[in-house]
């Protein structure tokens, strides 16, 4: 018998309603979703999937988000930021091990020393790959002047998490002050954009305060927006942060998970040709995280690249996995989530967003 979520699959847009009724529904009709975004992955977008190499390249943040474990309020980590030596060292194994692009991740900053370090290993990045490795940015918000430079140093793809596009739900999850205005990290998203980037953002799932009709919501913004890539990974508590008190009112680590799915195939029933990273957060609430999240649609993996020394300083999160892990360790891990998942490695190939591709082509 056909069901509910048997007609909306079959519809040609989503509506909210819609979104909400996918987003609540029971196993069986959970698996029927499934099958519908791997479907459309193969269809669209190909099986094979892309490495990032990811170097965390400084844990100081001038910021001070509720739910981060970095967050400039939390004396309780130590600070580092790379060397450019450290930084290289990742970003060759990188270039050695063909995974043709990197990301380059830190916490907020934007003095002027920060800007020019991250241009000049722009730079270098370029120089040691004789420009084949391609590089996302994923430094927060900037001007527009400072997204400008790093794209002409060689960025063209930038992560930068809504975290929640419900205003009211990020105003109660930041502190209430300038740096952490809504409004202007939506106008960051579209100066990225504006600038030439391939855009990527994403939320957290399973929040304390998040409703169904909000993530159903962020959904919608990820498609008015037009991105061409999503980020996105299930809120997990850390024990320094003003979040952590609500930790007994979250949903249980397996519904969160299960959740995380389900955004996952929806966003890629929604638009079908972004690239969707399955990320590191999925792996610490279930064992076959990133396995799951490939076979239902995501098509990009992020091997950490960061020297060990600093791991466990890079703690956004509790009980983030794989700190431990060299390089070699985890790349093979991620090669066998990707053949278990029934998919191709996709080595030496910059694998861009083909969204983005075909928005430039229509220009
Ligand atoms: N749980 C899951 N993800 C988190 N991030 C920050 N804190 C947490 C947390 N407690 C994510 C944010 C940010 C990215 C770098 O890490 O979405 O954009
Ligand atoms: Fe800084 Fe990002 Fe953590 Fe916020 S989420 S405190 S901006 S690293």
């Amino acid at each position: 018998m056909k069901s509910n979520v048997d007609v909306i699959l079959n519809k040609e847009a989503l509506t909210r309603e819609d979104l909400i009724s996918l987003l609540s529904a029971d196993k069986a009709d959970t698996e029927k979703i499934f099958k519908k975004s791997a479907e459309i992955r193969e269809r669209e977008v190909g099986n094979k999937v892309y490495f990032r190499g990811l170097i965390e390249f400084s844990n100081i943040c001038s910021k001070n988000c509720y739910y981060c474990g970095i967050r400039s309020g939390n004396k309780n980590t130590d600070r580092y930021i790379l060397s450019k030596q450290e930084a290289l060292s990742g970003i060759q194994y990188a270039f050695d091990h063909d995974f043709a692009s990197i990301v380059l991740q830190s916490g907020e900053k934007s003095d002027k020393r920060f800007i020019d370090t991250i241009t000049d290993i722009l730079h270098e990045i370029k120089n040691l790959s004789n420009g084949e490795l391609g590089v996302t940015l994923s430094c927060g918000e900037q001007t527009e002047g400072t997204y400008q430079r790093w794209f002409e140093a060689g960025a063209h793809r930038y992560l930068l998490r809504i975290e929640e596009s419900n205003p009211i739900l990020y105003k109660n999850l930041h502190p209430n002050d300038i740096k952490h205005e809504y409004n202007n990290r939506i106008d960051a998203l579209k100066l990225l954009r504006k600038t030439g980037y391939q855009v990527g953002t994403g939320v957290m799932i399973g929040l304390p305060f998040q409703t169904i009709e909000d993530l159903a919501d962020d959904l919608l913004f990820f498609k008015k927006m037009d991105i061409d890539m999503a980020g996105m990974g299930p809120y997990i508590e850390h024990k320094d942060t003003p979040l952590y008190r609500f930790k007994d009112q979250l949903m249980s680590k397996e519904d969160r998970f299960q959740l995380s799915l389900k955004m996952y195939a929806l966003l890629r029933i929604l638009i079908k040709d972004i690239n969707m990273a399955a990320t590191t957060a999925l792996q610490t609430l279930h064992p076959k995280g990133r396995e799951l999240a490939l076979k239902i649609g995501c098509n990009v993996l992020m091997p950490n690249l960061t020297p060990l020394k600093y791991r466990d300083s890079y703690l956004l999160y509790n009980d983030k996995p794989a700190i431990n892990e060299e390089a070699k360790e985890s790349h093979k891990k991620l090669e066998a989530n990707i053949i278990n998942a029934g998919l191709e490695l996709g080595y030496g190939v910059w694998g861009d967003s083909k969204h983005f591709a075909k928005r430039s082509f229509k220009r």
